[in-house]
């Protein structure tokens, strides 16, 4: 999908789309398209029930005079509402109804100086990444596609006063995209294909773009005794790793602590021997997203050069039942030292964070700590697919991230921690035993169990089995893998750890 930006003038040939506000309220653009059409698009919304909220659309054939073939009008609702979020909707939007439509190219003819509020370059630029987010496909294992099936439209222009300036800042955003596309695609691959090797190899690529990547295999976890990660792993024929990605852009120097991001990499999980139900299961080839989204982030803050030291870690596993899988009632050592019973074999997931968070602390001394997974189902009944879960030891930390992802549309519901959960895990024959005894408050004793393997440093854990998968499409996310948290981090560091 091209994406340029142009002199407003508009194309003679192929869509153009206008913007609307409640009620019914052309901009700049818009009524000068009216008037040339002899009012076709005040007379279309009048006998319909377009009025300009919010993600409507209403799409009408150009007349006879317009060489163009269609206008589409795009809704904002009301300009005093209208925000960064609201202009990346529209682009969304635009990009739904017209993708399919038999177009091969659009324009948004961008209202001068300003489009409801937002300035012309801003609303531009924000169109524009809505517009890219939503154009992401995972097409690549479809090979019969007929050319009637398969998207028409290969190109917007988005026409406004400063093309220039405004694709220059257009251009700062593609680290993000590729990053959030680059999470989506590993989330969307199936198990056969993100296998923990295949995961580790394309960190390994990352290094060219400035990442220095680091990889412990079995040998060397073992050595260091990551008896949590590797009991997790010992069902599966697929050898386990750890993946290190560690990016240095802070003035101060590679001295300056970082901020360390953890994901679960579960890449597949049945169960293991606490097998699941098979209705679904399939589901579970996306158990690895908190990882994706951390080589996503990671991704992002090299590509767009962030002022900010960073280290990403990901355990990556496959939990399968076999001859040589852990079984339930077995004691694993971790490298906390801290011994584990393993009462459940499906709650795995915080079994190789606790490893990956122990080791992360310990190695990296971080400033802050956050941890990515799809740790829990119960996370999904009570926030849906809308929130992530947000657990964290520092008010200030999850403040940042509550701010950050309202800001980029990747919203957090911050959830308690305390004691009266921390007893639930305390084992007859262990340390601590990886489930409790009841299913109650299941996201919060994920979270306890995690905390288990924090010593004192800020951390925050995004559970966030709810929203790694869409079902349905989405306004800036086609349905599967949405790559959520990756934006949702890059702006949280931006906000919170870069040198001015
Ligand atoms: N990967 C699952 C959690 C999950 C469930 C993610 C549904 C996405 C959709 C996790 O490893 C798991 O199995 N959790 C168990 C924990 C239980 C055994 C305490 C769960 O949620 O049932
Ligand atoms: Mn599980
Ligand atoms: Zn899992």
């Amino acid at each position: 999908m091209q994406i340029a930006f142009c002199a407003p003038a508009a194309p003679a040939t192929g869509a153009l789309a206008v913007t609307v506000t409640t009620d019914r309220t052309l901009g700049t653009r818009g009524q000068a398209l009216d008037a040339s059409t002899g009012g076709m698009l005040t007379r279309a919304m009048a006998s319909s029930r377009f009025t300009g909220k919010k993600d409507e659309i209403l799409t009408v054939l150009a007349p006879a005079n317009l060489t163009n073939s269609r206008i589409v009008l795009v809704g904002l609702g009301k300009p005093e509402d209208v925000t960064d979020l609201t202009a990346q909707a529209a682009g969304g939007s635009l990009y739904a109804a017209v993708e399919k439509s038999g177009e091969t190219t659009v324009a948004l003819l961008v209202d001068e100086p300003e489009t409801a509020g937002m300035t012309s370059s801003d609303f531009a630029v924000n169109f524009a990444l809505g517009l890219r987010l939503r154009s992401y496909r995972f097409d690549r294992y479809k090979t019969k596609e007929k050319p009637d099936q398969k998207c028409s439209l290969e190109g917007c222009t988005v026409h406004c006063a400063d093309p220039e300036t405004t694709n220059a800042c257009f251009k700062t955003l593609t680290p993000l995209t590729d990053g959030v596309a680059l999470a989506r695609d590993l989330v969307s691959e199936p198990a056969n294909v993100a296998t923990p090797w295949m995961i580790m190899q394309r960190c390994c690529d990352l290094g060219g773009l400035g990442l220095t990547v680091e990889v412990l295999d079995r040998n060397r976890m073992t050595e260091l005794g990551m008896g949590a990660l590797l009991g997790v792993a010992q069902g599966s024929a697929a050898a386990p790793y750890l993946v290190v990605m560690k990016y240095d852009g802070h003035p101060e120097g590679p001295a300056e602590p970082p901020v360390a991001f953890c994901g679960k990499g579960v890449t597949f999980d049945s169960g293991g021997i606490s097998i699941k139900p098979s209705n679904g299961m399939e589901d579970m080839k996306w158990d690895m997203a908190g990882a994706a989204v951390v080589v996503g982030v990671m991704a992002v803050l090299a590509g767009r050069k962030a002022k900010v030291n960073a280290v990403g870690l990901i355990g990556l596993v496959e939990n399968l039942p076999s001859g040589t899988a852990q079984r339930p009632g077995d004691i694993v050592r971790s490298l906390s030292g801290q011994t584990i019973e393993v009462l459940n074999t499906d709650a795995e997931g915080r079994l190789v964070l606790a490893d990956v968070l122990s080791y992360a602390q310990e190695r990296f001394k971080p400033k802050a700590l956050i941890d990515l997974a799809t740790l829990t189902g119960a996370i999904i009944v009570a926030l849906g697919n809308e929130y992530a879960g947000l657990f964290s030891n520092d008010d200030d930390l999850a403040d940042q991230l509550t701010a950050s992802g309202k800001a980029v549309g990747e919203t957090v519901w911050r959830f308690p921690l305390g004691d009266c959960y921390d007893k639930e895990l305390n084992s007859d024959a262990a340390d601590i035993k990886n489930i409790a005894s009841s299913r109650d408050a299941g996201s919060i004793i994920g979270a306890q169990f995690l905390n288990r393997f924090i010593n004192g440093v800020p951390w925050a854990h995004l559970d966030i089995a709810g929203v790694t998968w869409a079902k349905k499409d989405r306004s800036v996310v086609p349905k599967g893998g949405t790559g959520f948290g990756v934006r949702l981090l890059d702006r949280y560091v931006a906000a919170n750890h870069e040198a001015a």
